[in-house]
């Protein structure tokens, strides 16, 4: 057998074009001192893909041709693309085991962050995606335009059933449309998970009858695989549609087992964990994240608030309603170019959670559009005449925005957004 060139050598090909079955990523790399970023790229490439440290005999000519190939420098940004034949279609834990594996604990890369991935059409179609999507969670609330208005129950652990269902009704009746648990709820032994549905929908039940509106309780299932696949479907008995997961801490193969259960609830993606590996310039970016949601199939996901309590400023967030929302995006560095990328894939809410209050609600909907959700946990369960005067509040801080009034004027002769202005500010 011939013996290649090999070890982490051999993986350029500066200016080929990548293949239509290509899985292209782009990378932000910081080689360590002493190395190239040519050599640094070169070890990605090799790594992620079908290379070793060193020379092998077992490397013959057909097994170069898999191999993954820089193709773009231009500065600290690397664009590599991966032979659509490496990559199981439909394995989602496989594919980040190729493009984002081994090579973050590379000596020879300081810093190495996954920012964005091109997904060829074939590995887009072997996943679900959303079964809903923004329109069809739209269409089920008969809400066809305005921000959707959703809260947290606070405090996040410590409330019983018949608590949390009361505060729950409080905020529906307020005028939330959503209700959630919060990301570390599940079935502690101060609120075990079925008396919690059980009572919690009920109490959505009435409070639909009462307003006359739509009203969404989204439990959070996470929880080990098969648990989690028995408390959703828990949920759909009782009359459930919605079920939210920690995406992040189930992981990609728990989120896909739930996905492809197919049990006809919207599911609410909350990202708990991220910032581990998002936050700086090591490991992967949020977008990618995002991309995975939307392509496991995802209805909703958390994409930050600029405003809020959590970091990821304005162009991040943006970017993320963006690629969850559109089906093309713009010419940005570190992107791939305007392209079709979706393939019918249906679009995802984004839901801005984490420090918000009414106050924040202009702010958000000029930036990001209305086709949001906006959660509050304290700034409604936080207001100073309790949580249905917060989500009335709430409720009329959008109707404001929607109005095209300001707060303060919109605020005189709603007495409930006024208090909340006077409590926190705008
Ligand atoms: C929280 O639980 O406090 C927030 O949901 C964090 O929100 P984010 O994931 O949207 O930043
Ligand atoms: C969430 O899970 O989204 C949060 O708990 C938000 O809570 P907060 O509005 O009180 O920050
Ligand atoms: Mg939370």
């Amino acid at each position: 057998m011939a013996r290649f060139r090999s070890g982490y050598s051999g993986f350029t090909d500066l200016g080929c074009r990548p293949t239509g079955k290509d899985i292209v990523c782009s990378f932000y790399v910081k080689p360590s001192k002493g190395i190239s970023i040519r050599g640094a790229a070169e070890r990605i490439a090799g790594e992620s893909s079908v290379g070793t440290w060193t020379e092998v005999g077992t490397m013959n000519k057909g097994i170069h041709e898999k191999a993954a190939r820089v193709f773009e420098i231009k500065g600290n940004w690397v664009k590599v693309a991966y032979p659509g034949v490496l990559f199981e279609p439909g394995n989602m834990p496989q594919i980040m085991s190729s493009i984002a594996g081994n090579i973050f604990g590379m000596k020879d890369v300081e810093k190495l962050r996954l920012h964005d991935v091109k997904w060829p059409k074939h590995i887009v179609k072997s996943f679900r995606g959303p079964r809903f999507g923004v329109q069809g969670i739209r269409k089920m609330l008969k809400v066809p335009k305005r921000p959707l208005v959703g809260t947290i129950i606070k405090p996040k652990l410590g409330l019983s059933h018949r608590e949390h269902a009361k505060v729950a009704y409080e905020a529906w009746a307020g005028g939330c449309d959503i209700v959630k648990d919060d990301e570390n709820l599940s079935n502690q032994s101060f609120n075990r998970f079925n008396d919690r549905i059980r009572l919690t929908l009920k109490m959505r039940d009435k409070a639909e009858k009462e307003t006359g509106e739509k009203k969404i309780y989204m439990p959070n299932v996470t929880a080990e695989t098969n648990e989690m696949l028995k408390r959703a479907r828990f949920v759909k008995a009782q009359g459930g549609r919605y079920i939210m997961v920690d995406i992040l801490t189930c992981g990609w193969s728990g989120l896909q087992t739930l996905r492809d259960a197919d049990l006809g609830m919207v599911m609410h993606a909350h990202r708990a964990g991220h910032a581990a590996f998002t936050r700086g310039m090591h490991g992967i970016s949020m977008l990618v994240v995002a991309d995975i949601a939307r392509l496991i199939g995802v209805d909703q996901l958390h994409v930050g608030t600029v405003v809020g309590k959590m970091e990821g400023g304005k162009e991040e967030v943006m970017d993320l309603v963006e690629e969850m929302e559109k089906d093309f995006i713009p010419d940005k560095p570190g992107r791939h170019k305007l392209s079709e990328r979706w393939h019918g894939v249906k679009p995802v809410f984004a839901v801005c959670s984490g420090g918000l209050h009414p106050g924040h609600v202009p702010k958000l909907v000029r930036m990001l559009g209305k086709d949001i959700i906006i959660q509050m946990g304290g700034g409604i369960h936080g207001h100073p005449d309790g949580t249905r005067a917060g989500a009335t509040a709430a409720r009329q801080a959008v109707d404001a925005v929607l109005r095209g009034q300001k707060l303060k004027a919109y605020a005189k002769r709603h007495s409930e957004l006024a208090k909340a202005i006077r409590t926190w500010g705008i």
